[in-house]
């Protein structure tokens, strides 16, 4: 296969306005004092409505009163501030207010950012604003985190992440019962990450389990971990698999349930060593 690494772009002729927009973005998140939920709640709700509904970003408060404005557009307007809106996750039992609450305008502004025409596909500045929002939403973050666009999250605070970690579009990383991502962990375009489950009995009983990617694991296309999954270091699980057991360091699993076809040539020796169940030899 041909080594085709990213390669890097010119500056954008509005380089100055992104910095700046994102300088003033984290200016106000740095500040930690009071109530941090509210403070974040109008800080989301004024990001917003300046990038999508810039007539009313100075007079929001007056706008969603405002009986002459379409009763629809007041309605948009009052769901830019996360106050107005109910996430999924809050709905959970097991949801901790006290951590969920001040993570929720940053987990609202992030979804909301990637629906509008500057978010989404626009790979710079999502890339920066992610990266600048994800200290505060998650448990740990390290150096050089990289998402993609419509990338999901239950809690977001149950959610570690070492250095170098790339997450692309559209992953599912349900961090209920918590999830740790190590360094050099790559999840690709439309992969699962789950760390709940259901009885199969009774819905409402629910099993939190903590799911482990280790250092250099990669999940590639369209893949799903389950709940309480560890992939060891260097583990691969393959494009649409299901990794329903613990992957072994250094093979490769493909299939539902995954099961390791190969061992990776970098493996040391260790590694190499299949179970009996194991359906192949490695290469
Ligand atoms: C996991 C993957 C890398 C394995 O590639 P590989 O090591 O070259 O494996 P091979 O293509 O030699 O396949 C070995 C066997 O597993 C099967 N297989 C490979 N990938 C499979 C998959 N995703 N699901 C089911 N079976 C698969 C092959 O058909 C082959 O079976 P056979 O021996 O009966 O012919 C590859 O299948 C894959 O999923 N690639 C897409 C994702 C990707 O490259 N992501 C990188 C970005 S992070």
């Amino acid at each position: 296969m041909p080594y085709l690494p990213l390669r890097s772009l010119p500056p954008r002729p509005a380089e100055g306005l992104t910095s700046a927009w994102l300088d003033r973005l984290a200016e106000r998140l740095a500040d930690t004092t009071g109530d941090v939920a509210a403070r974040r709640a109008v800080i989301c709700r004024e990001t917003l409505a300046e990038l999508a509904y810039p007539e009313y970003a100075k007079n929001w408060e007056e706008a969603v009163e405002d009986e002459a404005i379409p009763l629809g557009t007041r309605l948009s307007l009052a769901a830019l501030d996360p106050r107005n809106v109910t996430l999924e996750p809050e709905y959970y039992s097991d949801c901790d207010d006290a951590r969920f609450q001040p993570v929720k305008p940053l987990l609202w502004l992030w979804y909301s950012f990637d629906r509008l025409p500057i978010g989404g596909q626009n790979v710079d500045l999502g890339v920066r604003l992610r990266r600048l929002l994800a200290p505060y939403i998650f448990k740990r973050v390290g150096k050089n985190f990289k998402a993609f666009q419509h990338v999901e999250f239950t809690f977001g605070y149950n959610l570690e992440i070492g250095d170098d970690v790339v997450v692309h579009r559209h992953v599912l990383l349900d961090d209920r019962g918590g999830i740790r991502l190590g360094n050099k962990v790559s999840i690709s375009d439309y992969a699962n990450i789950y760390s709940h489950t259901h009885s199969i009995v009774e819905q409402a009983d629910v099993t939190n389990a903590l799911t482990i990617l280790d250092d250099g694991v990669r999940v590639t296309y369209h893949a799903t971990v389950l709940a309480g999954v560890h992939v060891n270091e260097q583990g691969m699980v393959g494009a649409v698999a299901v990794a329903t057991k613990d992957v072994r360091p250094y093979h490769v699993y493909v299939g539902i349930p995954a099961k390791s076809v190969r061992v990776k040539p970098n493996a040391p020796e260790p590694a190499t060593i299949l179970r009996t169940s194991d359906q192949r030899v490695p290469r």
